[in-house]
Protein backbone atom coordinates (compact mmCIF):
# COMPACT_ATOMS: atom_id res chain seq x y z
CA UNK A 1 0.00 0.00 0.00
CA UNK A 2 1.05 3.26 -0.87
CA UNK A 3 1.55 6.23 1.77
CA UNK A 4 -1.09 8.36 -0.07
CA UNK A 5 -3.87 5.56 0.61
CA UNK A 6 -3.18 5.57 4.15
CA UNK A 7 -5.38 7.61 6.08
CA UNK A 8 -4.32 10.75 8.03
CA UNK A 9 -2.48 10.78 11.51
CA UNK A 10 -5.76 12.32 13.47
CA UNK A 11 -8.63 10.41 11.82
CA UNK A 12 -6.07 7.06 12.63
CA UNK A 13 -5.65 7.92 16.56
CA UNK A 14 -9.24 9.04 16.34
CA UNK A 15 -10.05 5.64 15.49
CA UNK A 16 -8.49 3.80 18.13
CA UNK A 17 -4.86 2.90 15.70
CA UNK A 18 -1.80 2.84 17.59
CA UNK A 19 -0.08 5.79 16.01
CA UNK A 20 4.22 6.79 16.72
CA UNK A 21 2.94 10.33 18.39
CA UNK A 22 -0.46 11.51 19.52
CA UNK A 23 -1.64 13.91 16.68
CA UNK A 24 -2.03 17.49 17.26
CA UNK A 25 -4.11 20.49 16.59
CA UNK A 26 -5.61 23.57 18.20
CA UNK A 27 -9.24 24.59 19.03
CA UNK A 28 -9.61 28.45 17.92
CA UNK A 29 -6.32 27.41 16.00
CA UNK A 30 -7.52 29.99 13.19
CA UNK A 31 -8.09 33.53 14.56
CA UNK A 32 -6.72 36.58 16.38
CA UNK A 33 -3.24 35.68 17.36
CA UNK A 34 -2.14 35.36 13.98
CA UNK A 35 -0.74 38.36 12.10
CA UNK A 36 -2.63 36.93 8.92
CA UNK A 37 -5.77 36.73 10.36
CA UNK A 38 -5.91 39.97 11.53
CA UNK A 39 -5.08 41.36 8.61
CA UNK A 40 -7.80 40.10 6.67
CA UNK A 41 -9.96 40.77 9.40
CA UNK A 42 -9.11 44.45 7.92
CA UNK A 43 -10.52 43.76 4.60
CA UNK A 44 -13.69 41.87 5.98
CA UNK A 45 -14.48 43.28 9.27
CA UNK A 46 -17.96 41.38 9.16
CA UNK A 47 -17.40 37.76 11.00
CA UNK A 48 -19.84 36.39 8.70
CA UNK A 49 -18.43 37.37 6.16
CA UNK A 50 -14.99 36.04 7.02
CA UNK A 51 -17.18 32.82 7.92
CA UNK A 52 -19.62 32.66 5.40
CA UNK A 53 -17.69 33.94 2.07
CA UNK A 54 -16.17 30.31 0.81
CA UNK A 55 -13.10 31.87 -0.47
CA UNK A 56 -12.07 33.79 2.79
CA UNK A 57 -13.17 31.03 4.89
CA UNK A 58 -10.81 28.65 3.23
CA UNK A 59 -8.18 30.65 3.60
CA UNK A 60 -8.25 31.93 7.03
CA UNK A 61 -9.25 28.12 7.74
CA UNK A 62 -5.70 27.19 5.76
CA UNK A 63 -4.05 29.86 7.46
CA UNK A 64 -2.67 27.54 10.62
CA UNK A 65 -2.56 24.63 7.80
CA UNK A 66 0.34 26.50 6.04
CA UNK A 67 1.95 28.09 9.16
CA UNK A 68 2.26 24.97 11.58
CA UNK A 69 0.79 21.82 9.64
CA UNK A 70 -1.26 20.50 12.72
CA UNK A 71 -2.51 17.49 12.40
CA UNK A 72 -6.01 18.66 12.01
CA UNK A 73 -7.62 21.73 9.69
CA UNK A 74 -10.78 22.66 11.21
CA UNK A 75 -13.44 24.63 9.53
CA UNK A 76 -13.36 28.53 10.62
CA UNK A 77 -17.10 29.30 11.28
CA UNK A 78 -19.03 29.43 14.76
CA UNK A 79 -21.40 27.09 16.55
CA UNK A 80 -24.45 30.11 15.66
CA UNK A 81 -23.86 29.40 12.24
CA UNK A 82 -26.68 27.42 11.45
CA UNK A 83 -29.43 29.39 13.66
CA UNK A 84 -30.10 31.68 10.76
CA UNK A 85 -31.71 28.81 8.91
CA UNK A 86 -33.57 27.72 11.85
CA UNK A 87 -35.27 31.50 11.38
CA UNK A 88 -32.69 32.51 14.64
CA UNK A 89 -31.54 35.95 13.18
CA UNK A 90 -28.19 36.68 14.21
CA UNK A 91 -24.95 38.42 13.88
CA UNK A 92 -21.37 37.82 15.38
CA UNK A 93 -20.14 41.27 17.22
CA UNK A 94 -16.55 41.79 17.45
CA UNK A 95 -14.81 41.13 21.14
CA UNK A 96 -18.65 40.28 22.20
CA UNK A 97 -19.74 36.94 20.55
CA UNK A 98 -23.14 36.06 19.50
CA UNK A 99 -25.83 38.52 19.38
CA UNK A 100 -29.73 37.44 18.54
CA UNK A 101 -31.95 39.70 17.40
CA UNK A 102 -35.16 38.17 18.56
CA UNK A 103 -34.27 36.27 21.85
CA UNK A 104 -36.12 32.92 21.96
CA UNK A 105 -38.65 33.07 25.05
CA UNK A 106 -42.08 31.73 24.46
CA UNK A 107 -43.52 28.90 22.99
CA UNK A 108 -44.89 30.70 20.05
CA UNK A 109 -41.69 31.40 19.29
CA UNK A 110 -40.15 27.92 19.12
CA UNK A 111 -43.33 26.35 17.18
CA UNK A 112 -42.28 28.81 14.32
CA UNK A 113 -38.78 27.32 14.34
CA UNK A 114 -38.15 26.08 10.71
CA UNK A 115 -36.21 22.65 10.03
CA UNK A 116 -32.82 22.75 8.64
CA UNK A 117 -32.19 21.98 5.01
CA UNK A 118 -28.61 22.63 4.90
CA UNK A 119 -28.29 22.71 1.33
CA UNK A 120 -30.01 25.49 0.75
CA UNK A 121 -29.24 27.56 3.95
CA UNK A 122 -25.74 26.63 4.58
CA UNK A 123 -24.51 25.92 1.02
CA UNK A 124 -20.96 27.50 1.48
CA UNK A 125 -19.88 24.70 4.08
CA UNK A 126 -20.13 22.45 1.44
CA UNK A 127 -18.03 24.62 -1.14
CA UNK A 128 -15.58 25.38 2.20
CA UNK A 129 -15.07 21.10 3.47
CA UNK A 130 -14.71 20.25 0.32
CA UNK A 131 -11.99 23.29 -0.51
CA UNK A 132 -9.99 21.83 2.32
CA UNK A 133 -9.86 18.39 1.97
CA UNK A 134 -8.92 19.08 -1.56
CA UNK A 135 -5.97 21.23 -0.11
CA UNK A 136 -4.84 18.80 2.51
CA UNK A 137 -5.37 15.44 0.84
CA UNK A 138 -4.05 13.05 3.41
CA UNK A 139 -1.59 15.14 4.84
CA UNK A 140 -4.11 16.06 7.89
CA UNK A 141 -7.70 15.81 9.09
CA UNK A 142 -9.97 17.96 8.10
CA UNK A 143 -12.44 18.43 11.11
CA UNK A 144 -16.43 20.03 10.99
CA UNK A 145 -17.89 21.30 14.44
CA UNK A 146 -21.10 22.17 15.78
CA UNK A 147 -22.92 23.66 19.20
CA UNK A 148 -24.54 21.29 21.22
CA UNK A 149 -28.58 22.07 22.04
CA UNK A 150 -27.76 22.87 25.67
CA UNK A 151 -24.91 25.72 24.31
CA UNK A 152 -27.02 27.12 21.26
CA UNK A 153 -30.05 26.99 23.48
CA UNK A 154 -27.89 29.35 26.00
CA UNK A 155 -27.18 32.00 23.23
CA UNK A 156 -30.77 31.62 21.68
CA UNK A 157 -32.79 32.53 24.98
CA UNK A 158 -29.94 34.71 26.13
CA UNK A 159 -29.86 36.37 22.79
CA UNK A 160 -26.22 36.63 23.44
CA UNK A 161 -23.31 35.30 26.05
CA UNK A 162 -23.67 35.41 29.82
CA UNK A 163 -21.93 35.67 32.64
CA UNK A 164 -24.72 34.28 34.74
CA UNK A 165 -27.07 32.04 32.64
CA UNK A 166 -30.46 33.67 34.33
CA UNK A 167 -32.59 33.96 31.59
CA UNK A 168 -31.77 30.31 30.61
CA UNK A 169 -31.61 28.88 34.06
CA UNK A 170 -35.17 30.87 34.79
CA UNK A 171 -37.05 28.92 31.88
CA UNK A 172 -35.05 25.32 32.65
CA UNK A 173 -36.45 26.01 36.35
CA UNK A 174 -39.77 27.16 36.11
CA UNK A 175 -41.07 26.09 32.79
CA UNK A 176 -39.00 23.42 31.85
CA UNK A 177 -41.38 21.55 29.01
CA UNK A 178 -41.08 24.78 26.54
CA UNK A 179 -37.10 24.47 27.05
CA UNK A 180 -37.60 20.55 26.27
CA UNK A 181 -39.16 21.60 22.97
CA UNK A 182 -36.35 23.99 22.28
CA UNK A 183 -33.24 21.57 23.22
CA UNK A 184 -35.18 18.89 20.74
CA UNK A 185 -36.01 21.14 17.88
CA UNK A 186 -32.22 22.16 18.01
CA UNK A 187 -30.74 18.62 18.51
CA UNK A 188 -32.55 17.66 15.70
CA UNK A 189 -30.91 20.66 13.56
CA UNK A 190 -27.68 20.16 14.89
CA UNK A 191 -27.32 16.44 13.55
CA UNK A 192 -28.78 17.03 10.12
CA UNK A 193 -26.20 19.92 10.01
CA UNK A 194 -22.91 17.72 11.55
CA UNK A 195 -24.37 14.93 8.67
CA UNK A 196 -24.47 17.71 6.20
CA UNK A 197 -21.06 18.48 7.40
CA UNK A 198 -19.18 14.72 7.33
CA UNK A 199 -21.20 14.22 3.83
CA UNK A 200 -18.91 17.81 2.20
CA UNK A 201 -16.04 16.37 3.71
CA UNK A 202 -15.79 16.63 7.64
CA UNK A 203 -13.79 13.36 8.88
CA UNK A 204 -14.48 14.03 12.67
CA UNK A 205 -16.76 16.32 13.92
CA UNK A 206 -16.48 18.39 17.58
CA UNK A 207 -19.56 19.45 19.20
CA UNK A 208 -18.79 21.87 21.71
CA UNK A 209 -21.23 22.24 24.66
CA UNK A 210 -19.28 24.85 26.16
CA UNK A 211 -21.59 26.32 28.55
CA UNK A 212 -22.91 22.75 30.14
CA UNK A 213 -20.32 23.24 32.56
CA UNK A 214 -22.04 26.30 33.78
CA UNK A 215 -25.13 23.82 34.83
CA UNK A 216 -24.86 21.58 38.27
CA UNK A 217 -24.39 17.95 37.04
CA UNK A 218 -27.79 16.73 38.07
CA UNK A 219 -29.21 19.55 35.52
CA UNK A 220 -26.73 18.58 33.55
CA UNK A 221 -28.70 15.40 33.38
CA UNK A 222 -31.78 17.09 32.87
CA UNK A 223 -30.81 19.55 30.40
CA UNK A 224 -27.46 18.38 28.45
CA UNK A 225 -26.77 15.08 28.60
CA UNK A 226 -29.74 13.63 26.92
CA UNK A 227 -29.52 16.10 24.41
CA UNK A 228 -25.76 15.87 23.28
CA UNK A 229 -26.92 11.93 22.98
CA UNK A 230 -29.47 12.99 21.04
CA UNK A 231 -27.27 14.31 18.47
CA UNK A 232 -24.59 11.97 18.76
CA UNK A 233 -26.97 9.09 18.29
CA UNK A 234 -28.55 10.33 15.07
CA UNK A 235 -25.13 11.29 13.67
CA UNK A 236 -24.00 7.51 14.30
CA UNK A 237 -27.11 6.12 13.24
CA UNK A 238 -26.25 7.01 9.25
CA UNK A 239 -22.38 8.34 9.88
CA UNK A 240 -21.35 5.05 12.23
CA UNK A 241 -17.45 5.56 11.55
CA UNK A 242 -17.39 9.51 11.46
CA UNK A 243 -15.34 10.07 15.19
CA UNK A 244 -17.11 12.55 17.80
CA UNK A 245 -15.58 14.33 20.01
CA UNK A 246 -17.18 16.38 22.90
CA UNK A 247 -15.84 19.02 24.55
CA UNK A 248 -17.51 21.11 27.67
CA UNK A 249 -16.49 23.92 29.48
CA UNK A 250 -14.93 23.54 33.15
CA UNK A 251 -15.70 19.76 33.10
CA UNK A 252 -14.40 18.44 36.04
CA UNK A 253 -17.74 17.55 37.83
CA UNK A 254 -19.20 16.34 34.95
CA UNK A 255 -16.33 14.26 33.13
CA UNK A 256 -17.89 10.84 33.59
CA UNK A 257 -21.38 12.16 32.68
CA UNK A 258 -19.40 13.25 29.22
CA UNK A 259 -18.28 10.16 28.68
CA UNK A 260 -21.84 8.79 28.56
CA UNK A 261 -23.03 11.26 26.05
CA UNK A 262 -22.31 8.48 22.77
CA UNK A 263 -18.66 10.61 21.85
CA UNK A 264 -15.87 8.66 21.21
CA UNK A 265 -13.47 11.15 22.22
CA UNK A 266 -14.15 13.25 25.78
CA UNK A 267 -12.16 16.73 25.79
CA UNK A 268 -10.37 17.05 28.74
CA UNK A 269 -9.58 20.64 30.03
CA UNK A 270 -6.77 22.06 33.15
CA UNK A 271 -8.98 21.40 35.36
CA UNK A 272 -8.34 17.84 35.34
CA UNK A 273 -5.52 16.09 35.70
CA UNK A 274 -4.67 13.95 32.29
CA UNK A 275 -4.32 10.76 34.46
CA UNK A 276 -7.27 11.36 36.46
CA UNK A 277 -9.24 11.83 33.88
CA UNK A 278 -8.18 8.27 32.23
CA UNK A 279 -8.38 6.73 35.02
CA UNK A 280 -12.28 8.84 35.18
CA UNK A 281 -13.11 7.72 32.25
CA UNK A 282 -12.30 4.21 31.95
CA UNK A 283 -9.55 2.79 29.69
CA UNK A 284 -12.11 2.53 26.30
CA UNK A 285 -12.74 5.99 26.04
CA UNK A 286 -10.60 8.62 24.19
CA UNK A 287 -9.44 12.09 25.29
CA UNK A 288 -8.07 14.94 23.58
CA UNK A 289 -6.28 17.87 25.58
CA UNK A 290 -5.36 19.50 28.21
CA UNK A 291 -2.88 22.32 28.28
CA UNK A 292 -3.84 25.31 30.23
CA UNK A 293 -3.95 27.56 26.73
CA UNK A 294 -1.89 30.19 29.25
CA UNK A 295 0.95 27.39 29.05
CA UNK A 296 1.84 29.50 26.20
CA UNK A 297 2.81 32.46 27.39
CA UNK A 298 5.69 30.99 29.03
CA UNK A 299 9.00 29.65 27.94
CA UNK A 300 9.89 27.13 25.08
CA UNK A 301 11.31 24.92 27.95
CA UNK A 302 8.06 25.24 29.82
CA UNK A 303 5.44 24.42 27.16
CA UNK A 304 7.90 21.47 26.16
CA UNK A 305 7.36 20.05 29.68
CA UNK A 306 4.11 20.56 29.99
CA UNK A 307 3.28 18.53 26.84
CA UNK A 308 5.79 16.20 27.33
CA UNK A 309 4.14 15.91 31.09
CA UNK A 310 0.33 15.62 29.41
CA UNK A 311 1.70 13.22 26.52
CA UNK A 312 3.12 10.74 29.58
CA UNK A 313 -0.06 10.90 31.55
CA UNK A 314 -2.74 10.40 28.35
CA UNK A 315 -0.37 7.32 27.27
CA UNK A 316 0.09 5.90 23.74
CA UNK A 317 -3.23 5.05 22.74
CA UNK A 318 -6.10 7.33 21.72
CA UNK A 319 -4.68 10.71 23.00
CA UNK A 320 -5.29 13.86 20.37
CA UNK A 321 -2.67 16.52 21.88
CA UNK A 322 -4.54 20.00 22.13
CA UNK A 323 -5.50 22.94 24.71
CA UNK A 324 -8.17 22.22 26.84
CA UNK A 325 -9.98 25.33 25.00
CA UNK A 326 -9.31 27.46 22.38
CA UNK A 327 -5.78 29.55 22.18
CA UNK A 328 -6.02 32.79 23.69
CA UNK A 329 -5.93 35.98 21.43
CA UNK A 330 -3.08 37.68 22.69
CA UNK A 331 -0.73 34.35 22.62
CA UNK A 332 2.89 34.63 20.66
CA UNK A 333 2.51 32.98 17.32
CA UNK A 334 6.01 31.51 17.65
CA UNK A 335 5.18 29.69 20.75
CA UNK A 336 2.40 28.28 19.10
CA UNK A 337 4.43 27.23 16.50
CA UNK A 338 7.31 25.99 19.18
CA UNK A 339 4.10 24.27 20.60
CA UNK A 340 3.24 22.17 17.03
CA UNK A 341 6.93 21.88 16.46
CA UNK A 342 7.43 19.87 19.79
CA UNK A 343 4.66 17.84 19.98
CA UNK A 344 5.57 16.83 16.41
CA UNK A 345 8.93 15.15 17.11
CA UNK A 346 7.25 13.67 20.19
CA UNK A 347 8.43 10.35 18.94
CA UNK A 348 12.00 10.91 19.59
CA UNK A 349 10.79 13.04 22.78
CA UNK A 350 9.34 11.10 24.88
O1 LIG B 1 -11.24 26.42 16.30
C1 LIG B 1 -11.29 27.10 15.25
O2 LIG B 1 -10.28 27.59 14.71
C2 LIG B 1 -12.63 27.28 14.57
C3 LIG B 1 -13.18 28.52 14.88
C4 LIG B 1 -14.30 28.69 15.87
C5 LIG B 1 -14.87 29.95 16.06
N1 LIG B 1 -15.92 29.82 16.91
C6 LIG B 1 -14.43 31.18 15.41
C7 LIG B 1 -14.63 32.44 16.15
C8 LIG B 1 -14.97 27.78 16.67
C9 LIG B 1 -14.73 26.30 16.87
C10 LIG B 1 -16.00 28.52 17.33
C11 LIG B 1 -16.99 27.90 18.22
C12 LIG B 1 -17.64 28.74 19.22
N2 LIG B 1 -18.22 29.97 19.06
C13 LIG B 1 -17.86 28.36 20.56
C14 LIG B 1 -17.44 27.04 21.12
C15 LIG B 1 -16.00 27.05 21.45
C16 LIG B 1 -15.70 27.63 22.79
O3 LIG B 1 -15.00 28.64 22.81
O4 LIG B 1 -16.19 27.06 23.77
C17 LIG B 1 -18.54 29.40 21.20
C18 LIG B 1 -18.95 29.42 22.64
C19 LIG B 1 -18.77 30.41 20.23
C20 LIG B 1 -19.48 31.69 20.43
C21 LIG B 1 -18.53 32.80 20.16
N3 LIG B 1 -18.23 33.27 18.91
C22 LIG B 1 -17.72 33.49 21.09
C23 LIG B 1 -17.71 33.28 22.57
C24 LIG B 1 -16.92 34.37 20.35
C25 LIG B 1 -15.78 35.22 20.86
C26 LIG B 1 -16.13 36.61 21.21
C27 LIG B 1 -14.82 37.40 21.28
O5 LIG B 1 -14.61 38.20 20.40
O6 LIG B 1 -14.03 37.14 22.21
C28 LIG B 1 -17.27 34.23 19.01
C29 LIG B 1 -16.66 34.92 17.87
C30 LIG B 1 -15.60 34.13 17.22
N4 LIG B 1 -15.80 32.90 16.67
C31 LIG B 1 -14.24 34.48 17.07
C32 LIG B 1 -13.62 33.43 16.37
C33 LIG B 1 -12.20 33.34 15.90
C34 LIG B 1 -13.60 35.77 17.55
C35 LIG B 1 -13.94 36.92 16.64
C36 LIG B 1 -12.89 37.20 15.63
O7 LIG B 1 -11.83 36.57 15.54
O8 LIG B 1 -13.11 38.09 14.78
Amino acid sequence: MGVTSTAPHLLRAARGEIVDRPPVWMMRQAGRYMKAYRDLREKYPSFRDRSEIPEVAIEVSLQPWKAFQPDGVILFSDIVTPLPGLGIEMDIAEGKGPIIHAPIRTQAQIEQLRPLEPEAALPFIKTILQALRQEVGNQSTVLGFVGAPWTLAAYAVEGKGSKTYSIIKNLAFSEPAILHQLLTKLADAIAIYARYQIDSGAQVVQMFDSWAGQLSPQDYDTFALPYQQRVFQQIKQTHPDTPLILLVSGSAGVLERMGQSGADIVTVDWTVDMADARARLGKQMKVQGNLDPGVLYASKQFIRDRIIDTVRKAGNWGHILNLGHGVLPDTPEENVAFFFETAKQLNVLV
